[in-house]
């Protein structure tokens, strides 16, 4: 291609014209038709780089947890995906209650829907839920015993009013499901890892 190129290009410095300039022409749209590849390439690269998580989401797809510092009756909220997900430390009369409620009885009973579902055997004092009320997205109040938390003592959204229990299933609409549950393992007794 190069010799030919070249060939093309000397007769074309002569001033000369004839069979060879259609192959001028091809080689001049060839040239055209890369530098606009390279252009689009060159373009186009910024906005599909744009597209992949950056750095620190990429550091944020696990979180661990200590659950030392979680005082019995409260919860914490920790960043997971950019996602507010609250870390409950459950009273034996919370996990009481939440077990006590049969699916049947509630708003959204699909599963996970059983307390047994929605907890880690073992460890049924922690729940883990993303802390988004699935109505429209207000974040609950609940995590402290002295916050607001509604009928059934879980978290109340004060958007709305809707209300879920120490499982986070909604008990009181309009949010229509419960709270979502990230996945998470349990790396110690007193360590998690979600994500
Ligand atoms: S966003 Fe929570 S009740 Fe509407």
């Amino acid at each position: 291609m190069a010799d030919s190129a070249a060939a093309t290009m000397g007769h074309s410095a002569t001033g000369g014209h004839g069979p060879t300039d259609g192959t001028k022409r091809d080689f001049l749209g060839l040239v055209a038709g890369a530098g606009g590849a390279v252009l689009v390439g060159a373009l186009a690269w910024p906005f599909i780089d744009s597209l992949n998580p950056s750095k620190d989401v990429l550091a944020l797809s696990s979180t661990e947890v200590d659950l030392t510092p979680i005082a019995e009756g409260s919860a914490i909220t920790v960043m997971w995906r950019g996602k507010p997900t609250f870390v409950r430390h459950r009273t034996a009369k919370e996990i009481a209650e939440a077990k006590a409620v049969k699916p049947s009885e509630l708003i959204d009973p699909s599963a996970p829907a059983t307390d047994a579902e929605r907890t880690k055997a073992g460890h049924e004092k922690w729940l883990v839920v993303i802390g988004i009320c699935t109505h429209l997205g207000c974040i609950p109040l609940g995590n402290k015993p002295t916050d607001q938390r509604g009928e059934y003592g879980g978290w109340f959204c004060p958007c709305h009013g809707s209300q879920y229990d120490t499982s986070g299933r909604v008990r009181h609409g309009p949010a229509p499901a419960n709270l979502a549950l990230p996945p998470y393992a349990f790396e110690t007794d007193t360590k998690i890892k979600i994500g």
